[in-house]
């Protein structure tokens, strides 16, 4: 992945960029809310979700077809983060949320050269995915690295973390569960943390992630090689 952390949506919206792809091969939900239009696109690998036909809660046992703690990344771009996860620890269901196309193009690649049984990956925006289909402390772990900072003061309301974002992930997160984060954006470091502090516990990890000392994400392994100070934490539920 060797785009800069300013990933520019289409002014149209976070969804445009699918649209065209979509037609005739999944739903469009109509515009009536903050996430605009939402696209769900139809399966056509087992290693996806089958978003147009999800059922709301979504169901996760009969997605993966088992039973076993659910490990979500949000804005996975090309997925070898989650997939490594889910190589290492064939006893949980892996997830990897992307919304944009190029980056999920690259997943699908992945997904398909790896055949992982128990990888899934959608293309979507995951705020809304989660808010939507996800049931009540259902997830064990999340992992957020180096998501769009957006720093122009136009676009701060593009930003993934808000009230509701925090609000949706502490409602999904099992008692037990972990939230994983990283930026090298500080003053998004600095924003969020007093927000994620009054719905979390918070340890800030300054050093490197000890499974991954160079990195744990293609973001996270080419910015620590350009010396970039890297803001990491956990979040347990309060
Ligand atoms: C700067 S990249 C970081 C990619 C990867 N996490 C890493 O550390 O190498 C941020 C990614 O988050 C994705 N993203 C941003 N907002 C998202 C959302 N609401 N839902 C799903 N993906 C999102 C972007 O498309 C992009 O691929």
């Amino acid at each position: 992945m060797e785009k800069s952390n300013e990933i520019e949506d289409d002014d149209d919206g976070p969804n445009a960029f699918v649209e065209k792809e979509i037609e005739g091969v999944g739903r469009v939900l109509p515009d009536d809310g903050p996430f605009g239009r939402v696209l769900l696109p139809k399966a056509t690998h087992a290693w996806e979700l089958p978003l147009d036909v999800l059922p709301v809660p979504a169901d996760w046992t009969t997605v993966y077809g088992r039973s076993a703690p659910l490990v979500v990344e949000i804005g996975c771009g090309g997925g070898r983060t989650i997939m490594s996860m889910a190589t290492a620890h064939p006893e949980w269901n892996c997830m990897g949320i992307e919304r944009c196309g190029e980056y999920y193009r690259m997943m699908r690649d992945r997904a398909e050269r790896k055949q992982l049984p128990n990888f899934r990956c959608g293309r979507i925006d995951a705020a809304y995915l989660i808010k939507q289909y996800f049931t009540d402390a259902s997830v064990q772990q999340y992992h957020i690295y180096f998501p769009d900072p957006w720093p122009k003061k136009k676009h701060l309301k593009r930003r993934l973390f808000n009230a509701s974002f925090c609000t949706e992930l502490k409602r999904t997160m099992e008692a037990s569960g972990t939230f994983y984060f990283a930026t090298d954006h500080k003053d998004y470091y600095s924003a969020i943390l007093p927000l994620l502090r009054e719905y979390f516990n918070v340890t800030e990890h300054p050093d490197p992630w000890e499974d991954a000392p160079k990195g744990r994400t293609n973001f996270e392994v080419k910015y620590m090689i350009a010396g970039r100070p890297i803001y990491r934490l956990y979040a347990t539920q309060k």
